[in-house]
């Protein structure tokens, strides 16, 4: 009788820093065995010709989000996570937003009444931080932080959301007390709301227009500024979705300082353009930061392979195209401003990646490991439970047919959007099937499991 419930055989396993042949023996939802030839087990996946990967695990994306008046996500949980697991995800890490007034707990409170027992895959939240109170800051994040809710994201833009330098600070200063990690999407508010005035005064309202107003200065100046108060609070810091090189020096140059900053980058600052927003349905491509142009697109590949970039992750936050309060016609008004901001992508982030790096030669199959699931573990606390293959560890994995061609297209994507930014390509490298904690959840196209997926208390991650 074999000692294992599940055998996957003969695959070539891959992880951050190797590459081998081996079989993986499971038990208990863990890995338990990885040796050449684990004996019949009446279970055995057969992986000959496929990569065996730590599943994926997508540390930046936006499901059920609140996100103004009568906009509604395209993507619950149910669908969120089904299109992960689908894109070769085992875990996402998706964020509870505080509304003003709100408490962390009230927060956590409704979004784990939207996500328990409707996810396919693992997740674990991240906090928005938008009303740092005295309250919220001195009891509710080191509390929170003690139950493994250990990273938030704090904005430097949007209204409602936004917070001053100084609240800034002092929420830094929180999670440095706590040991959480702090997060920020840095773009300068007053500079992006100046230009959108002068943008709709001229009678530039168009989808193209977002990506103007909202051009690399706009990103730069509040990189560095974010850098700047990480600096004076003395807390590592993760920028999240950097678009462009300007940025991305902000972050260089902190490094050599001597700081602990940590960049984070998104498929469509490698393959799409604000040209994209200049199209008939260019509003399906508005997000922020906007995609830039093919030297940002080069630059933001050689922050791949230099290593400024520790974090790949889809930014998923999906909004349908042709609703009314969707992005053709948000509420019925033309201009640029009311497109909800944000994209789809949790379900091809893995094979752009993959085809586009690895394929293409930009990196090795290891950094995309690193890239797409090992950083992210290693960075918000999951690791070494998540994120690798080795004994001990979630039997979270993916195999991966790496000569299997596909063209990305709306039909075979899982997601509640009602597009894909990345319609027609075409890619090289597709998951085939994906299993959380030693449960098959999809298989050569098809899920394999019900709503299994729990939520995940982490580790603080320290520096
Ligand atoms: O446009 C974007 N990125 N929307 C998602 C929200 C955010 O800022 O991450
Ligand atoms: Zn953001
Ligand atoms: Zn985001």
């Amino acid at each position: 009788m074999s000692p294992y419930d599940t055998v996957i055989r003969a695959g070539t396993i891959v992880t951050a820093s190797d590459t081998f042949d081996a079989d993986i023996g499971i038990r208990a939802g863990r890995i338990v065995a990885i040796a050449e030839d684990l004996g019949d087990c009446p279970d055995t996946i057969d992986a000959a010709g496929l990569l065996v990967m730590p599943g994926g695990i997508d540390s930046h994306v936006h499901i059920s989000q609140p996100s103004g008046e009568g906009v509604v996500m395209a993507d619950d949980f149910d669908s969120a996570t089904r299109s992960a697991a689908f894109g070769g995800n085992t875990t996402v890490m998706p964020f509870c937003f505080q509304d003003k007034g709100q408490s962390l707990r009230d927060a956590l409170a409704w979004y784990h009444g939207l996500a328990d027992g409707n996810c396919h895959v693992d997740v674990s939240f991240h906090l928005i931080v938008s009303d740092p109170t005295p309250h919220v800051l001195g009891q509710e994040l080191p509390a929170l932080a003690e139950e493994g809710y250990t990273s938030f994201k704090m904005f430097m833009t949007y209204e409602g959301l936004k917070l001053t330098d100084r609240e800034i600070l002092e929420t830094m200063t929180a999670a440095k007390r706590s040991g959480a990690r702090a997060m920020i999407h840095a773009e300068n508010d007053d500079a992006i709301g100046f230009l959108r005035d002068q943008a709709e005064m001229a009678g530039n309202t168009a989808p193209r227009f977002h990506a103007t107003t909202r051009p690399i200065p706009v990103e730069r100046e509040a990189t560095h500024r974010a850098i700047s108060l990480a600096e004076i609070a003395g807390v590592p810091l993760v920028i999240v979705h950097v678009s462009n090189r300007e940025a991305m020096e902000e972050i260089s140059r902190a490094r050599a300082r001597g700081l602990k900053v940590y960049g984070e980058t998104c498929p469509q600052y490698l393959v799409l353009t604000a040209e994209d927003l200049d199209i008939p349905e260019g509003a399906k491509n508005v997000c922020s930061p906007p995609p830039r142009d093919k030297a940002s697109q080069v630059a933001c590949w050689e922050g791949i392979e230099q290593g400024i970039f520790d974090l790949f992750s889809s930014d998923h936050c999906p909004f349908r195209y042709e609703d009314t309060s969707g992005k053709k016609h948000p509420k019925g008004r033309q201009s640029f401003r009311w497109i909800p901001n944000g994209i789809p992508g949790v379900e091809t982030r893995l094979p752009i990646l993959f085809s586009e790096g690895v394929g293409k030669g930009r990196i090795s199959l290891q950094r995309f490991v690193s890239l797409t699931s090992t950083n992210h573990a290693r960075q918000y606390g999951l690791y070494p439970r998540k994120g690798t293959i080795a004994i001990g560890a979630d039997a979270d994995i993916v195999l991966w047919d790496p000569e299997q061609e596909r063209t990305i297209s709306q039909d075979i994507l899982h997601h509640g959007a009602d597009y894909t930014p990345y319609e027609g390509f075409k890619v090289t490298g597709w998951p085939v099937l994906t299993m959380v904690r030693g449960q098959t959840v999809v298989k050569d196209g098809t899920l394999a499991a019900s709503a299994t997926g729990l939520h995940v208390a982490r580790e603080k991650p320290g520096d």
